[in-house]
């Protein structure tokens, strides 16, 4: 059972330990090496009592102990549970003013739209055996120049983009270096968003494709009520621009449901075939099916680190969607909304697949997140929103945890003279 803890004593500081990432030179690379060996040998015995520490080695540090490099330090920050863990205050937080950045679609921006408590803003993601490492602005915009990051999904992904877009923003001193490539408004149902980073080179993108399979108009012979079908084993027809990416983030789930699809007079296809009677669950596997083939002959994984994001609850108080009751901290339990068949739909399919790919397994976290949902703060005040999340929040340790895979565990975004924590 996960716990959102109200004690500060259980989230002691680490910062002796260091969170940054220093870049050292050759010249005293010798003698850090020495440090971090004086730091660790110092560590163990603390290590071994808690039973999971958090140590910083070099790579070739982990190598030199533990000689072949398929040790135990080789995958730590997968084989350790990042999403098992709990919320805890910390005053560090929020990472940046929503008001400020242009990025936040308006209706995300709580604090702007009216909401005066502030306390949903100071929780930070602490895992149980590991901590996400210090978001550092200045090192991730290096590490990110001249990539590509690209976002695929449904508005949760661009709640996801924005964060992102603003965490990183908080680190450029000239904003106007910073623009929507075709100088696009952030809009609900805009098919392509590109912001690009000038000075460091780079572009966070954002596709819409809130199926991710591909949506098309009424097939022949087909019953009236028919008005269009998805294409269950064809990837949207957008994805040929996902491909040449550094990092490839996705996401579905909130579109599947009966009100988005036979209500609206969306059915399933399979070849050339309706599917009148296919229930969600079999649909959203054949399409994530569909996703996977896709991933596996289409994206270069040696350049491409791709994520699956799981599903996010919403905390809607009835049935209907009518009411949304906002807390004002978040839940100590879940509430059975901690496991989604969207969830596990995905872990299932991503375990067989024979490629590299990170699923952000944030269901459950995020499930404890009752006070964080955008509620009656949104652009439309009279429609409370209990799906979407308010800007500063929950998205942004959603990135966190991104960025913590790819700055501490991807050989090709590692320097030699990055120290990468290891986190079990
Ligand atoms: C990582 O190390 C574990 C042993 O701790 C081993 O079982 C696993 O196969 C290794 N994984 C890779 C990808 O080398
Ligand atoms: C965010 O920025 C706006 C505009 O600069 C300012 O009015 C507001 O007080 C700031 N909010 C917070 C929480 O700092
Ligand atoms: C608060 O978060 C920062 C990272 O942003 C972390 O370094 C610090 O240890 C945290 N403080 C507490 C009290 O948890
Ligand atoms: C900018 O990034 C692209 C790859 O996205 C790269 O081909 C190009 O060389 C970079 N330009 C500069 C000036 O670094
Ligand atoms: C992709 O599908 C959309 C309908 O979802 C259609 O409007 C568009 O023309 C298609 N584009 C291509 C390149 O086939
Ligand atoms: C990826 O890297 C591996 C090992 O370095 C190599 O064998 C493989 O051909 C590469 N794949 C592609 C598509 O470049
Ligand atoms: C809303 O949640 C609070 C607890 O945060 C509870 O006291 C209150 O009864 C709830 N209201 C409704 C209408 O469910
Ligand atoms: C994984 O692969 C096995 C063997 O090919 C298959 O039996 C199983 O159904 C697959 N699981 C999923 C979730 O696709
Ligand atoms: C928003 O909701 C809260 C509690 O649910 C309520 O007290 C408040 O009056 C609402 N604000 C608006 C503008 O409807």
């Amino acid at each position: 059972m996960k716990i959102a803890s109200f004690n500060r004593s259980t989230s002691f500081s680490r910062r002796s330990l260091g969170t940054t990432s220093p870049r050292v030179t050759r010249l005293s690379w010798i003698s850090r090496i020495f440090h971090v060996l004086v730091v660790m040998v110092s560590l163990i015995s603390f290590t071994i009592a808690i039973g999971c520490g958090y140590i910083y080695v070099l790579p070739s540090l982990s190598q030199a102990f533990y000689g072949d490099g398929t040790s135990k330090f080789n995958d730590s920050f997968r084989s350790c549970n990042v999403f098992d863990g709990s919320w805890v205050p910390n005053d560090s937080y929020p990472l940046y003013n929503a008001t400020e950045c242009p990025f936040v679609e308006q209706g995300f921006d709580c604090l702007g739209n009216g909401r005066t408590d502030k306390d949903y803003l100071r929780w930070r993601w602490k895992p149980k055996t590991s901590d996400i490492p210090r978001f550092n602005v200045r090192s991730t915009l290096e590490k990110l120049r001249s990539k590509r990051v690209v976002f695929v999904g449904d508005s949760m992904s661009r709640t996801q983009w924005e964060s992102l877009i603003c965490l990183l923003m908080t680190g450029v001193e000239d904003k106007k270096s910073v623009s929507e490539v075709n100088g696009n408004k952030i809009t609900k149902r805009i098919r392509f968003l590109g912001v690009r980073f000038s000075s460091f080179n780079f572009t966070i993108e954002f596709f819409r494709s809130v199926f991710l399979v591909e949506q098309g108009s009424m097939p022949r012979h087909a019953p009236k009520r028919v008005k269009s079908t998805l294409k269950l084993d064809k990837l949207d027809n957008i994805s040929n621009h996902w491909v040449n990416s550094d990092v490839l983030i996705f996401n579905t789930g909130q579109w599947w449901v009966p009100g988005k699809l036979f209500e609206s007079g969306c059915y399933f296809q399979v070849g050339n075939s309706l599917k009148l009677g296919m229930p969600i669950s079999t649909a959203f596997k054949t399409a994530i099916d569909t996703w996977a083939s896709w991933v596996q002959k289409n994206i270069n994984t040696n350049r491409t680190h791709v994520f699956f994001r799981t599903f996010e609850p919403s905390h809607w108080s009835d049935q209907t969607r009518r009411f949304c009751n906002v807390t004002q901290h978040p839940l100590s339990e879940a509430r059975g909304r901690d496991r989604s068949l969207f969830s596990d739909t995905v872990l299932e399919v991503v375990k067989n697949m024979t490629v590299p790919v990170t699923v952000l397994d944030i269901t459950s976290m995020s499930a404890l997140r009752s006070d964080a949902h955008v509620g009656n703060w949104s652009d439309i005040p009279l429609t409370p929103d209990c799906s979407h999340w308010c800007l500063p929040g929950v998205p942004d340790m959603w990135n966190e945890i991104v960025l913590s895979y790819l700055l501490s565990n991807y050989d090709e975004w590692t320097d030699m003279d990055l120290l990468t924590p290891v986190l079990c």
